[in-house]
């Protein structure tokens, strides 16, 4: 089981073979997550919304995403691990988004970090690559601008918004990123910027036509209630299972079953 590597992921795209992958937050998920098989992993601020129950991704701050990053690095021996940079750590200028990149790839071990945005920060992208940091990129439905959207809908519909989308999808292919992220966009689109550019596409709610794609773990197993987009498909409820579990305990407490006599010292 060698390590999944960000030239791996570009020979993948190549070959024609789709790149699969999911989030992570913790390292128990995480060594069930790499040991299913996976062949990237992120630590994704979706961590605000699924570990800490905040309302978006905006209030996570980089040092609780080390602390996330650091606990799946842990748990992971095969999958190629990206950490997502929390909002406000990579947007003032170049020099504060370099400091802080090299700063979570050194407390936590991670192999590639995620930005969200195209033109608007190539520049500090480009730094962060000059430093030797692979960078993946994220396009479309972008929920650190989530206050400037208003709305969490399809993004890029319409001519202008989809031209800008291509624009800074070659952008951040020229300027050295490994990998692009699209959230939430056309499919036909998301086929058109996926045939475009050298680097693999990783969809979310952009259709079959990426070269890969992602979920949030806790979303596609049914863990999360209430989170119900059309691109979610749930591969189990473990909401259910979790909860019929955790009655039958209660019960067993309750009526003296737990423990029993083998379950004792
Ligand atoms: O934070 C996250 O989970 C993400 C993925 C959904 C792409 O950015
Ligand atoms: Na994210």
């Amino acid at each position: 089981t060698r390590k999944v590597t960000t030239h791996r992921f570009i020979e993948m795209k190549q070959r024609g073979e789709k790149i699969s992958m999911l989030t992570s937050y913790d390292f128990t998920t995480a060594s069930i997550v790499d040991g299913a098989g996976i062949d990237g992993i992120l630590i994704g601020d979706s961590a605000s919304n699924v570990m800490a129950g905040n309302g978006t991704t905006l209030p996570i701050t980089i040092d609780q995403m080390i602390y996330h990053a650091k606990s799946v690095v842990r748990g992971v021996s095969r999958a190629l691990v990206v950490c997502d940079m929390p909002f406000g750590s990579y947007q003032v200028d170049r020099k504060e988004g370099i400091k802080n990149a090299i700063r979570i790839m050194k407390e936590s071990g991670c192999d590639a970090l995620k930005l969200e945005g195209g033109a608007e920060i190539i520049d500090t992208i480009k730094g962060i690559l000059d430093a030797g940091i692979p960078v993946m990129g994220h396009l479309g439905l972008t929920p650190q601008s989530i206050n400037k959207f208003g709305t969490y809908a399809v993004r890029a519909k319409d001519d202008a918004e989809a031209n800008k989308l291509l624009s800074d999808a070659k952008l951040l292919s020229e300027a050295g990123c490994f990998a692009l992220v699209l959230e939430k966009v056309p499919s036909v689109l998301a086929t058109e910027v996926s045939k475009e550019i050298h680097i693999p596409t990783i969809g979310i709610g952009a259709g079959n036509g990426t070269d890969g794609q992602i979920l949030v773990v806790d979303d596609m197993l049914g863990k999360t209630k209430g989170f119900n987009p059309r691109f979610l498909r749930r591969y189990a409820d473990l909401n259910s299972i979790m909860t019929d579990a955790i009655g039958q305990y209660i019960t067993d407490v309750k009526d003296c079953s737990f423990p029993n006599e083998n379950e004792s010292y």
